[in-house]
């Protein structure tokens, strides 16, 4: 069984439960310092984020260099898309590193529902007040007949 399980373990290195099951294994079997091993080697496993983290650098270099950001968000379920909620968060992290801090910003929605994004637009502007971006008190909403054709021209209220 231990056997079964460091096979598993050797093939998905980032399974934490398989660790736990092949570490709970080895140990009933007698074997602690073999247990001790996986722990130690589950600890150094590093997930393969070279990419990520290089994504995240670019994204934070590009965010510190302009003047302002003008945030164009769909509405999903009342919400921001998952992916916008995550770039801001990436932006907003270590702690102190923030490129969010002062940053001029404002707010834009289209969608093809009547209520035009405007609650995503409001858990937005929660996260971007929270994070000392200057940010406008107003909303724009659009609301689109397609995603290529807006009903109302656009207007920017960022200052
Ligand atoms: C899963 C999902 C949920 C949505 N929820 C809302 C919503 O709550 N309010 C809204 O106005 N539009 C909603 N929409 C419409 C989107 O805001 C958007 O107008 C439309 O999906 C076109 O944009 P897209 O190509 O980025 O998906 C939703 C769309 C999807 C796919």
């Amino acid at each position: 069984m231990a056997a079964d399980l460091g096979d598993l373990v050797a093939a998905h290195p980032l399974r934490e439960r398989l660790r736990a099951a092949h570490m709970r294994a080895l140990y009933g079997a007698g074997r602690q310092s073999a247990a001790l091993d996986g722990y130690e080697e589950a600890g150094a496993e590093k997930p393969p984020d070279d990419d990520h983290d290089a994504l995240v650098q670019r994204l934070k270099s590009e965010l510190r260099a302009v003047d302002a950001v003008i945030f164009f968000t769909p509405e999903y379920n009342r919400s921001i898309p998952g992916v916008l909620k995550n770039a801001i968060d990436h932006g907003s992290r270590p702690y102190g590193e923030s490129v969010w801090e002062g940053k001029p910003a404002g707010v834009i929605g289209v969608s093809i529902g009547s209520i035009g994004t405007a609650v995503a637009q409001q858990h937005l502007r929660n996260g971007l007040a929270y994070l000392d971006t200057t940010i406008s008190g107003s909303s724009t909403m659009a609301r689109a007949r397609d995603t290529a054709v807006l009903e109302y021209p656009l207007s920017i209220n960022a200052r």
